[in-house]
């Protein structure tokens, strides 16, 4: 074995899964709901990373929060959950149908009055907004090939020691396989390789579900302390 790591069996995964904190009825039901919609299903974030958004936006005590592919909305109750009673959340999707679910999870698990959600493609949603508007939270999980240009458009409005988190970084390993030249997986391994350059973010990409990568932004005078 090089490097330290423990590689997940279906039994170890299960471990994984079921040693965390976070249970709740709301998203147990939203996932069942997902699941009725079939192949679609899959793109839901599954119960750990849940609970880590969850953990991540309070622990940063984040009070401004957004989030890019919505989906049915478990990843969006995730980050509401962590969120105090006055945080707000702008999620971002396409999907009209997708939505509509999301919005009733919202009201079920009792956050909708924190939580926006606009449907249109999200670099338009993000380029709309109010020079003001920052956020000290983003999850971005939507089309991968715009995954560099929400880096671009976020980072200027996070404030300093926000959080960018990406999801799907290692998109089922394909990041790795150099025969693979498909336009998501060739997006993917130019952003992954992109961050750990970029001066302004520290990052470290952790192996929950399909791959995470966290980004913090720097502060300005940071640099000599690398
Ligand atoms: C992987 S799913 C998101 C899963 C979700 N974060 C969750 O917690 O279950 C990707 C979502 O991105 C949306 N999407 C795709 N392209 C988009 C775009 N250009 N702008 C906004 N949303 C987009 C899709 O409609 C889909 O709902």
């Amino acid at each position: 074995m090089s490097g330290k790591f423990v590689a997940l069996t279906p039994e170890l995964h299960a471990y994984v899964a079921e040693h965390r904190s976070e249970r709740d009825p709301v998203l147990a039901g939203l996932a069942q709901e997902t699941a009725r919609l079939g192949r679609a299903a899959a793109m839901q974030v599954s119960p750990e990373q849940g609970a880590f958004l969850s953990l991540l936006v309070r622990a940063i005590g984040a009070r401004r929060a957004l989030e890019v592919g919505t989906f049915t909305g478990y990843g969006a109750v995730s980050i509401a959950r962590g969120l105090p009673d006055d945080g707000r959340l702008l999620c971002c999707d396409v999907s009209e149908e997708w939505s509509a679910i999301a919005r009733r999870a919202f009201e079920r698990a009792g956050v909708a009055g924190r939580v926006e959600l606009r449907v249109a493609p999200a670099l338009e949603t993000l380029r709309s907004l109010p020079a003001g508007d920052t956020f000290d939270f983003a999850f971005v999980d939507a089309d991968k090939t715009s995954y560099r240009a929400y880096h671009e458009e976020i980072l200027p409005r996070l404030r300093v020691d926000g959080l960018i988190v990406f999801d799907n970084v290692l998109w089922s390993g394909a990041v790795v396989d150099p025969s693979d030249r498909t336009s998501d997986t060739v997006a993917l391994r130019e952003l992954n390789d992109f961050l750990p350059t970029d001066p302004r973010v520290e990052c470290v990409m952790i192996p929950l579900a399909d791959g995470l990568t966290i980004a913090r932004k720097r502060g300005p005078n940071e640099g000599a302390r690398r």
